[in-house]
């Protein structure tokens, strides 16, 4: 999988994927990610990119011109099954879209910066809008490493167990059951005995309960829908 990620800021972009998993993804070949700087795509003079918004107000807007330049360079060389827009006004960002995202061959990821960028851009060229939560970041760079860290875990290969990517948490609308190690006990507390005592079956039935307790305390919402009932 590929995702190249337009940025004003590019330097904000390079930690998130040059350690950990998402290293491994891209040392394994299974995720490229590639930053391209949007001042490389601008004709203006000193490799302006934003500008004051029609009918006045605080805050700069990104050009049209140098995203669209930079948009259908690379879609010369990249067919993108989506390109993405990070935004606090888009649709809010989950495992469901994760899951369904990890399932795309390449995708194209822009940034925003000051006051948003000019709604053409959006209309013409955005085929979907993401927000990673209700509160404001200085700019769609820390949104889109989140994006890509969440899509790019859930690529097959990418994690040493694949089936420890299907006990997450929200995997099935529940928040997943606590976990311990060693040693057995710290200042007298100690691991729940069915952990201990090796029967497969009993840990299996304790994890789903632990699940569900957790959610029906802390994220009752999940359980609506398919799970209502429960
Ligand atoms: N850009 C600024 N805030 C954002 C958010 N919450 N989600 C996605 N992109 C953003």
């Amino acid at each position: 999988m590929k995702i190249d990620i337009i940025s004003v800021v590019p330097a904000l972009l390079e930690s998130p994927f040059a350690h950990s998993i998402m290293k491994r993804a891209s040392d394994k070949g299974l995720l490229q990610v590639n930053v391209i700087n949007l001042r490389e795509y601008t004709t203006y003079t000193r490799a302006q990119v934003d500008d004051y918004q029609f009918g006045g107000g605080a805050g700069m807007v990104m050009m049209i011109e140098p995203l669209v330049n930079a948009i259908e360079s690379l879609q010369k060389n990249t067919p993108y099954d989506e390109v993405i827009f990070l935004t606090p006004d888009g649709e809010t960002f989950n495992q469901k879209m994760a899951n369904y995202l990890s399932l795309k061959n390449n995708l194209l990821l822009i940034c925003g910066h000051y006051k948003g960028i000019d709604q053409r851009v959006r209309d013409h060229f955005i085929t979907k809008e993401i927000s990673i939560g209700d509160y404001v970041l200085s700019g769609g760079e820390l949104a889109a490493a989140v994006v890509t860290d969440a899509i790019g875990r859930l690529i097959p290969g990418v994690l040493n167990n694949e089936t420890s990517a299907l006990t997450d948490s929200f995997q099935d609308n529940l928040l997943s059951a606590p976990v311990y190690t060693r040693p057995e006990e710290f200042r007298g507390w100690k691991v729940p005995e069915v952990l201990m005592g090796g029967n497969h079956a009993k840990i299996e039935a304790w994890r789903d309960e632990q699940s569900l307790q957790r959610t029906k305390e802390r994220r009752p919402d999940l359980l609506e829908g398919e799970l209502g009932e429960l």
